[in-house]
């Protein structure tokens, strides 16, 4: 590959790349013809991809950027627009669960939380927007979750951070589209990534219905308990996170067949499935089915 060749693809930045669907979306965009910048807060996570990047002289490019620091953020778009002029797709991938009862969980763990998976989002669109507006074009896409469609148990914190990503991405959406810039929700359903052993556990939470060890009791503990145990099966037996990959490469290359992106795409047999019970159900029954699902 020349780098005249280079200089003529669309450009992608993918945030969260260290691993998951950051990761996996990072190559496929630079194996299907993007300039992909595969951007993570810690670059002592980013040997594999640099192997890969040399072994197989892909078009991929690692940056450091931290979602909840506006220095990096800014630095790292910065260089993007320097290096290559353009920025044609934003993944906003990066993100992580708190987990625990709210009454458990601290206003500081909430802020984190929100911190990463909404001002973060904010930040980095902030600092695109206005090159996508003056190229007039761009395609932002916003890893949301089933999550962000409907409640859980003992995730009150990440539920809410992607219902707000998904009020986020529905709302820019009518300001930006003059400028040619769509915006895009990913809904996948259960991933096996790094996810769940990223999960957060909020300090104040505990599993002890009463303790003599710690000083801790708590009446959720047999819900929490319940809720951290079904954690681990749900997650080994999740979809791998190649297929969000490949969903995010057929949204954003839908336009180049003519074929303008859905505002919103479920991933996984399991989110289909849930949100065609969620459609198909009252509240109430809905409830019901999700406790018992999610807390047996
Ligand atoms: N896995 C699922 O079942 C699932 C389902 C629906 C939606 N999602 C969403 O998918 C996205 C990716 O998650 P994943 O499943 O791929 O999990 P993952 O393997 O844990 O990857 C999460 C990525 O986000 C990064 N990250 C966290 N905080 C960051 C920050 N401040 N700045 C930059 N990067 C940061 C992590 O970096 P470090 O390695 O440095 O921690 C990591 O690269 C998340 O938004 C998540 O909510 C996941």
């Amino acid at each position: 590959m020349t780098t005249d060749d280079n200089n003529k693809k669309a450009v992608a930045v993918v945030t969260g790349s260290s691993s998951g669907i950051g990761y996996e979306t990072s190559l496929l965009l630079a194996k299907n013809g993007f300039f992909s910048y595969a951007t993570m807060r810690s670059l002592d996570k980013s040997n594999k991809i640099i192997n890969l990047k040399q072994n197989e002289k892909l078009p991929l490019e690692v940056l450091r950027l931290d979602v909840t620091d506006d220095k990096s953020v800014k630095e790292a778009i910065k260089k993007i627009v320097n290096e290559r002029g353009t920025i044609d797709v934003l993944v906003n991938n990066a993100g992580y669960a708190l987990v625990g009862p709210l009454e458990e969980l601290s206003i500081q763990e909430f802020k984190e939380q929100f911190e990463t998976n909404v001002f973060g989002v904010i930040r980095v669109i902030k600092e695109i927007l206005p090159i996508m507006r003056k190229q007039r074009h761009g395609i932002i896409v916003n890893i949301s979750s089933v999550a962000g469609r409907t409640g859980f148990p003992l995730t009150s914190a990440y539920v809410s951070s992607k219902f707000a990503l998904e009020g986020l991405s529905e709302s820019i959406a009518y300001e930006i589209e003059q400028f040619g810039i769509k915006v895009i929700l990913i809904e996948p359903g259960v991933i096996k990534t790094n996810f769940d052993r990223n999960l957060g556990l909020g300090t104040g939470v505990s599993t002890n219905p009463t303790s003599t060890t710690n000083g801790r009791d708590s009446p959720y503990a047999d819900i929490t308990k319940k809720r951290i145990a079904g954690f681990k099966p749900r997650f080994e037996n999740g979809l791998p996170p190649i297929e969000v990959a490949k969903v995010i490469l057929r949204a954003i290359t839908s336009t180049s067949k003519n074929v303008p992106p859905d505002s919103r795409y479920l991933v996984g047999e399991d989110a289909f499935k849930l949100m065609e019970i969620r459609k198909s159900k009252s509240d109430k029954e809905f409830r019901r089915l999700v406790m018992e699902g999610v807390l047996k």
